[in-house]
């Protein structure tokens, strides 16, 4: 049995930026329809990172019910530690900005509430399978859900915020893919139940790797260290994860509790080659990667989002097509800061397994570059709290 439903935008993916965009388009009065091949459940449950840049904040400021400012932490600075010591960043002092604590699986609570409360068409488990007539002025989503049913979803605009593995993203790119990198190492991650081990993020170059300390709230923690990306989650005793932990950030003592979640995550640097293809575009993770410790993912998510909703507000309510033409080259300037940054920040903090002494000095002279100079200092300040949304 197929089903055909008529939409203005048909969006593909129920994350961050497939919700923001909805919500942002009916408050312009442009109807929607989403879906998502996970449950609610599974949507609301993955656990991913958690800093918010201030204007993400901004943004979230607008949805009826958003907890990020109540429930999450505001944090005014991180520290970097290195050769045994550590250096604060204070984002405060030196941009006057700040980024907030609050991980990606809550800002999603707050968005399907609120999407739902407001009666926004969104679909759970139903899968996106193919983006046809994309050089037509309707294109359209085929989908199927999970009795077996096909969907057919024609809409003026199809936008792909589904993610690394994208449905929409061939259709865009055709077989180009994208600039790609891949790092020599992991994030092996852990949430344990104890309360935080310092007030601020800790990021810590150490002879051993990089070690990241940070927090989900007052009761649990997420901690990381650099990994070999084979490494497998169960091949190391609790005993063992804090000695690698501890052993990363000396100085401090690790608030030791039960783990009760562990994780390997991949590093990747990713954009495609193109957002934008005819009436079908890409946005979030469906367009680009970043490995995860300059803590940019869902906040390029969100930056994208406003570029493409200022583009589809014009061609859908004005017929200029003018943003729509312009929406890749102003969104990639942003993804590309975005990417140098991450890789920047990466590259600075893990000890790649081939590095030479060489390589470890003028890492150690790198970082010092960054903390003994309010310049270098600032750059990060600016980059980590967010370059501002126009
Ligand atoms: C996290 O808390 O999961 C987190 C924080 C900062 C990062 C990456 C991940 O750079």
């Amino acid at each position: 049995m197929t089903t055909t439903l008529t939409t203005r935008v048909a969006i593909i993916g129920a994350g961050p930026a497939g919700l923001l965009l909805a919500n942002r388009l009916r408050i312009a009065g442009i109807d929607s329809i989403v879906i998502d091949s996970r449950t609610r459940e599974q949507i609301e449950h993955t656990i991913r990172a958690g800093i918010l840049e201030q204007g993400t904040v901004e943004l979230l400021d607008e949805i009826a019910g958003s907890r990020a400012r109540t429930v999450g932490s505001r944090h005014e600075g991180i520290e970097l530690r290195f050769a045994g010591e550590g250096h604060r960043i204070d984002f405060d002092a030196l941009v006057g900005r700040a980024v907030w604590l609050y991980p990606q699986h809550e800002v999603l609570r707050d968005l399907v509430a609120e999407a739902l409360d407001a009666g926004q068409d969104l679909r759970f488990e139903v899968t996106a399978e193919a983006v046809v007539d994309e050089a037509s002025d309707r294109p359209a989503v085929v989908a199927r859900t999970a009795a077996g049913d096909e969907v057919v979803i024609r809409a003026e605009f199809v936008v792909g915020a589904d993610g690394s593995r994208s449905v929409a993203r061939p259709v865009v790119t055709g077989s180009h893919g994208g600039y790609f990198r891949e790092y020599p190492f992991a994030w092996f991650g852990i949430l344990t139940e104890a309360p935080p081990s310092a007030p601020e993020l800790i990021y810590s170059n150490s002879p051993d790797g990089f070690a990241l300390i940070s927090q989900r709230s007052p009761e649990v923690q997420r901690m990381y260290f650099q990994c070999d990306p084979d490494a497998d989650p169960q091949a190391f005793s609790e005993a063992q994860l804090w000695d690698e932990l501890q052993k990363r950030v000396p100085g401090t003592t690790l608030n030791e509790g039960p783990i009760f979640q562990r994780d390997v995550l991949r590093f990747r640097s990713f954009v495609a080659y193109e957002l934008r293809k005819g009436r079908v575009a890409i946005i979030g993770d469906a367009a680009h990667t970043v490995p995860p410790t300059g803590a940019k993912g869902m906040n390029l998510a969100a930056a994208d989002v406003l570029v493409l909703e200022r583009a589809l507000r014009a061609l859908l309510l004005e017929n200029d097509e003018r943003p729509l033409d312009a929406f890749a080259e102003t969104a990639l300037r942003r993804i590309w800061k975005a990417q140098h940054f991450s890789w920047w920040m990466t590259s600075m903090l893990h000890v790649a397994p081939d590095a030479s002494d060489f390589d470890r000095k003028r890492q150690l002279g790198e970082l010092r570059s960054v903390v003994e100079s309010e310049a270098g200092s600032t750059y990060l300040a600016e980059a980590y709290t967010g370059w501002p949304l126009d």
